[in-house]
């Protein structure tokens, strides 16, 4: 983890691998969603360690142990002792999402990702890994990329969030990068390419896309497991001379 925090600051990336959840709780100060959802997702941190503590055995476990039955009772007895429409576990969030204004009330525990792919059925956005591993979730928040997976939609409060769907208006061209995506081949299965594209248009804007070194550097939060890794450096190449002419 050390060394994947040294290469994200190296890379100016302080958003696109988030901080701890310390640190990123001084962004909300304005606000208390955060607050609120870090205090539900502390307990369930607690909870867990409990179980972790009770259970002896750190092996594989091959079937469900006393501290495992222990835990599911609790969190069923809490779930249950939250009713739907708790107030105190629904939160509502106010995000610019694609141009559009929208009004969400939502459980502060969601990730952002959850939200845009359940509840806004923006299923461009994909989920690979669920644990900032892979960037195949990667949005931009107000302009920047973030991995969707471990941002917290109530950290959307206020902000302004850009899909995939989003990157070019409705029947109009394609994003400059999208097109060179096509133009370079730089896609196999194209599960990751959405991903792909979203962290390559904030290479270019950043400033990371002066070499192919650079390029590398930058995208290398984002994994293709077809290894289309030659067309993708291509294709930014291709693209960051178009944006910068737009
Ligand atoms: S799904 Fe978010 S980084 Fe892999
Ligand atoms: S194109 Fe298949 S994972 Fe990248």
């Amino acid at each position: 983890m050390q060394g994947r925090v040294a290469r994200a600051f190296d890379a100016g990336w302080s958003l696109r691998q988030p901080a701890p959840f310390g640190a990123r709780a001084r962004v909300a100060d304005s606000s208390d969603l955060l607050a609120r959802a870090l205090a539900i997702l502390n307990e369930e941190v607690k909870l867990w360690q409990a179980r972790r503590t009770a259970d002896a055995w750190s092996g594989p476990i091959l079937t469900e142990s006393k501290a495992d039955r222990k835990f599911k009772v609790a969190r069923k007895a809490k779930a249950q002792s939250e009713s739907p429409g708790d107030p105190a576990h629904i939160v509502s969030v106010r995000a610019t999402v694609n141009g559009a204004v929208l009004s969400l009330s939502l459980d502060p525990r969601s990730s952002l990702l959850d939200v845009l792919r359940e509840q806004l059925a923006l299923t461009g956005t994909k989920k690979g890994c669920d644990h900032g591993q892979c960037g195949a979730c990667t949005v931009h928040l107000d302009g920047r990329s973030v991995v969707s997976c471990l941002t917290l939609a109530v950290q959307a409060d206020g902000r302004r969030v850009t899909t995939i769907e989003g990157l070019s208006p409705p029947g109009g061209a394609l994003h400059p990068m999208q097109q060179a995506f096509i133009d370079y081949d730089a896609l196999q299965c194209g599960y990751c390419t959405p991903g792909q594209i979203m962290a390559a248009v904030t290479c270019v804007s950043e400033g990371h896309a002066t070499s192919p070194e650079q390029i590398r550097k930058y995208m290398s939060s984002n994994i293709c497991r077809c290894g289309a890794y030659v067309g993708i450096v291509a294709a930014i190449q291709d693209a960051a001379s178009k944006m910068h002419g737009a």
